[in-house]
């Protein structure tokens, strides 16, 4: 038997005033697509919009409905999004951002499970990590390297086909 351990660094800043320009853009125009948010029930408006490697920007937020296992995420959403627009095209960079219905939006927030897993195979697909900026409206915020690795020991499309 032997011990193994999975562990993984990110950068954490104060506010929105220490990201690069380019960054801080990115987090800005998520909080503005919070707006577009159809969140009547739950009332957390997500807002997602990534950079891709061709320069294009593609946008995603929440979608509920009545029903409520039918409602997407704001991140498979603009996952959806950037590969029907822009097919086989990698990510660069995903700024992911909300507001609630109390006006609190002052933590950052990461990307539910199963987001996890569809970022995952997003990456391994095109063969690129996407690097994610995660704040609220305001406060701190945190730069994740790479998406994947917010979901340690995934289960993969290669293991599906059997090949380890
Ligand atoms: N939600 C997202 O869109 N992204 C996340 O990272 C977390 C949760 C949505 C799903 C649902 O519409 C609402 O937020 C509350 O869970």
């Amino acid at each position: 038997m032997k011990k193994d351990e999975f562990k993984f660094s990110f950068d954490v800043y104060d506010s929105i005033e220490e990201l690069t320009e380019e960054d801080a853009w990115l987090l800005n125009e998520a909080r503005e697509v919070t707006e577009h948010a159809y969140a009547p029930y739950s009332h957390f408006q997500v807002g997602a919009v990534a950079k891709l490697v061709n320069g294009e920007i593609v946008a995603g937020s929440n979608q509920e409905n009545a029903s409520f296992p039918v409602g997407l995420c704001a991140e498979r959403v603009l996952l959806a999004s950037a590969s029907s627009l822009y097919p086989q095209v990698a990510i660069e960079t995903m700024a992911i951002s909300y507001q609630t219905g109390n006006g609190d939006s002052n933590h950052p927030i990461s990307p539910c499970g199963i987001c996890r897993q569809s970022l995952q195979e997003f990456e391994s697909r095109v063969k690129h990590p996407i690097r994610l900026i995660l704040g609220g409206m305001e406060g701190k915020i945190y730069v994740i390297p790479k998406a994947g690795i917010l979901l340690p020991l995934a289960f993969t499309s290669e293991q599906l086909r059997g090949e380890w």
